[in-house]
């Protein structure tokens, strides 16, 4: 399977989301490849990754988010669940997985139910391995207009968590330390507003 040809199918070739798109799938997938290749895992599927981590934002075109040149009726936190059922359709479950499951670092029912968010009631959390892979390098970057990558740093992140909880943030920290990252200790430095 060839992840732009099925990015082409929604987005015009050569437009700016295109190129946005594809440039941060590009970004999380190199992250995401890294990491799974510094684990002693060897179950780890690599293609998977690459497909998965090109394909997780492909809902966003739904959602209205005008800066990007989406035009959709749905709120943003709804790209997930969106591009899920976009690659269901296609054939690919698994992808979709990854879809639903990588916004923030996974939504709860509780979540959903406690700020009532926009989202069909079921657990949004990354379950597999390749899922928490992803959804842990999709922090890292985000999606800038002009397509360039800027890679965040582990205490911007971690401030952007501990406004949805301090769990959020310790449950990023958990993913810290089980993806050997070397920014670990900079943690219990950290001081949050
Ligand atoms: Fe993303």
């Amino acid at each position: 399977m060839n992840a732009e040809d099925v990015i082409s199918k929604y987005y015009d070739t050569g437009s700016r989301l295109y190129d946005v798109l594809v440039q941060h799938g590009k970004d999380v997938a190199g992250m995401a490849i890294d990491i799974a290749n510094s684990l002693p895992d060897h179950s780890i599927d690599n293609d998977f990754i690459v497909e998965a981590s090109m394909l997780h934002d492909i809902g966003i075109f739904l959602v209205d988010l005008p800066e990007l040149d989406c035009h959709g009726n749905h709120p943003y936190i709804c790209h997930g669940h969106l591009g899920r059922e976009l690659l269901e359709n296609m054939g690919l479950p698994k992808h979709g997985l990854v879809c639903e499951r990588h916004v923030g670092i996974g939504i709860t029912i509780d979540d959903i139910k406690t700020h009532q968010l926009p989202l069909p009631p079921r657990d949004m959390s990354p379950i597999t391995i390749e899922e928490q892979i992803i959804c842990y390098a999709d922090k890292f970057f985000s999606k800038n207009k002009n397509g360039s990558s800027r890679k965040k740093s582990v205490q911007k992140i971690l401030q952007e968590l501990e406004k949805y909880g301090h769990d959020k943030a310790l449950q990023f920290q958990s993913w810290i330390e089980m993806f050997n990252n070397t920014e670990v200790s900079d943690y219990n430095k950290l001081k949050f507003n």
